[in-house]
């Protein structure tokens, strides 16, 4: 532990049936990145002492997924959300700062809603604080019953709640700090008299006003709060986040020509002035600098594009293509593990991988770099200033020399010196007259056969 006084709860034993998936719920992708991790990076900057994520039976797969990042404990059986926060008994015992309870399948809630949240309960001295929200459709929410002093008097769960209770459109998240000095005496007298059978989290607020404890409320935007029981809700959250990234990129200095559809992973990173045409996807692990334009419809994934660069229409970027400042990248064009030094250009129906392209070198249309025997990848070296003829194969491994040039559709297997010409391709033969000869040839029996 560090001397941090906030501990972070992450509940995420529930069975997730509705997702019909192997994978656990809380492990399916948000811009990239499971959604259990988007919660722990957002908490990261709070420096946590304590992380502390509650699972089902099916452990190993967050486990495998969280490494050391936080602690794992198992709830089994799952007897409800008050019962999940008491299996952090061992870990948090004598802790007495603040614990923060979130939910590992709401996924979008914002360090600074976390960070009211925390205030809110040091400032108000209240024992607990619960994230509130007002959604257009209030479902079957708990409801919070706030008096006139501002005051949470009580969660009523949906399912025990009466008529007049369920009018009420202050709802629960289900997210919620407590101060460790009093919860686990609180979550000790819970008990399961509902009719959901269940230990409650949510009667700890009943409990605490009991004690003389106060309890108070944060509100955050619905969108900030949805849960992702569904694909369909997973697409949903999806679409927020998308839309987050879009509009951070536009008001950091990137032109979005058609913003709805561009795509962006939880970790690209992208410069000033850079234009970006519809139906760009970027994929995990991408830097763009300053000034670069990405024409339409291209996938870009695991590569770095340096200053200046254009990239597209249709062009694939997959990891580890390194491109330098003032390349182009044209269409049709897959780039793979290469480096394309400044000012090289590879504009045309190409594949580039394993490979590095000397500054300004020019490759032609339709060039292969022929990296793969079946068993092992193969390096090709292009020098600065190279020229690679239209239409030729670079049979790897293989080197072309700096301002060497290679005649179009030739099929190099050996080094290139510099500044040389090499040409591999059957020599051309010219035959006068024998084009029309053979159609008169030709012409002549097919008459005979009438
Ligand atoms: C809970 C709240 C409700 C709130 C709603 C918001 C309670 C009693 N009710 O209801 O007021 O409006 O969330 O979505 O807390 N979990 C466990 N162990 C369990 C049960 C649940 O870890 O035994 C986890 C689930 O994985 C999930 C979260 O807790 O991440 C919420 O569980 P869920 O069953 O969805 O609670 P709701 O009934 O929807
Ligand atoms: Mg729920």
């Amino acid at each position: 532990m560090n001397d941090s006084d906030l501990a972070i709860v992450i509940l995420a034993a529930g069975k997730g049936t509705r997702m019909k998936s192997v994978t656990h719920k809380v492990l399916h992708p948000l811009g990239g990145r499971p959604m259990l991790h988007h919660l722990l990076d957002t908490v990261a900057p709070l420096n946590p002492a304590k992380k502390v994520i509650v699972v089902g039976a099916d452990k190993e797969q967050v486990e495998t997924s969280v490494g050391t990042i936080a602690d794992i404990v198992v709830q089994e059986p799952q007897l409800g959300t008050g019962h999940a926060v008491q299996m952090t008994k061992d870990l948090l015992k004598g802790f007495d700062g603040d614990v923060l309870i979130l939910y590992g399948d709401v996924p979008l809630i914002t360090e600074a809603t976390m960070q009211k949240m925390i205030d809110t309960r040091k400032e108000s001295g209240a024992a607990v604080v619960v994230l509130g929200f007002r959604p257009k459709d209030t479902k079957a929410y708990g409801r919070l019953k706030v008096n006139d002093d501002g005051n949470l008097d009580a969660i009523i769960e949906f399912k025990d709640a009466n008529d007049e209770e369920r009018t009420i459109t202050l709802c629960n998240s289900g997210i919620m700090s407590m101060t460790g000095e009093h919860m686990f005496d609180l979550l000790d007298a819970l008990d399961d008299n509902n009719a959901a059978k269940e230990f409650y989290l949510t009667d700890v607020v009943e409990i605490a006003n009991k004690k003389d404890l106060s309890c108070a409320v944060v509100e955050a935007d619905e969108q900030e709060v949805m849960g992702i029981n569904s694909r369909g809700e997973l697409a949903e959250a999806e679409a927020v986040f998308q839309n987050n990234r879009r509009q951070y990129f536009m008001a950091e200095g990137v032109t979005l020509v058609d913003p709805e559809t561009v795509y962006f992973s939880y970790d690209t990173v992208i410069g000033r002035d850079v234009t970006i045409g519809p139906n760009v996807v970027f994929g995990p692990g991408c830097r763009v600098s300053d000034n670069v334009t990405i024409h339409p419809f291209c996938h870009i994934e695991g590569a770095t594009i340096g200053r200046g660069s254009s990239i597209g229409p249709f062009a694939r970027l997959r990891p580890d293509a390194e491109l330098g400042n003032g390349v182009k990248v044209g269409n049709f064009v897959e780039i793979k593990k290469a480096e394309i030094e400044d000012g090289a250009k590879v504009n045309h129906l190409s594949y580039v991988g394993d490979a590095r392209v000397g500054k300004n070198a020019n490759i032609g249309a339709g060039t292969i770099t022929c990296n793969y025997d079946g068993y092992f990848k193969y390096h090709t070296d292009i020098g600065e200033g190279a020229f690679i003829g239209s239409n030729s194969a670079l049979v790897a491994p293989v080197t072309i020399g700096d301002g060497a040039i290679v005649g179009a559709g030739s099929v190099v297997t050996m080094a290139v010196e510099a500044d040389a010409l090499a040409i591999a391709r059957g020599k051309q033969r010219a035959l006068g007259g024998w084009a029309s000869n053979f159609r008169t040839n030709q012409q002549n029996k097919k008459n005979k056969k009438g």
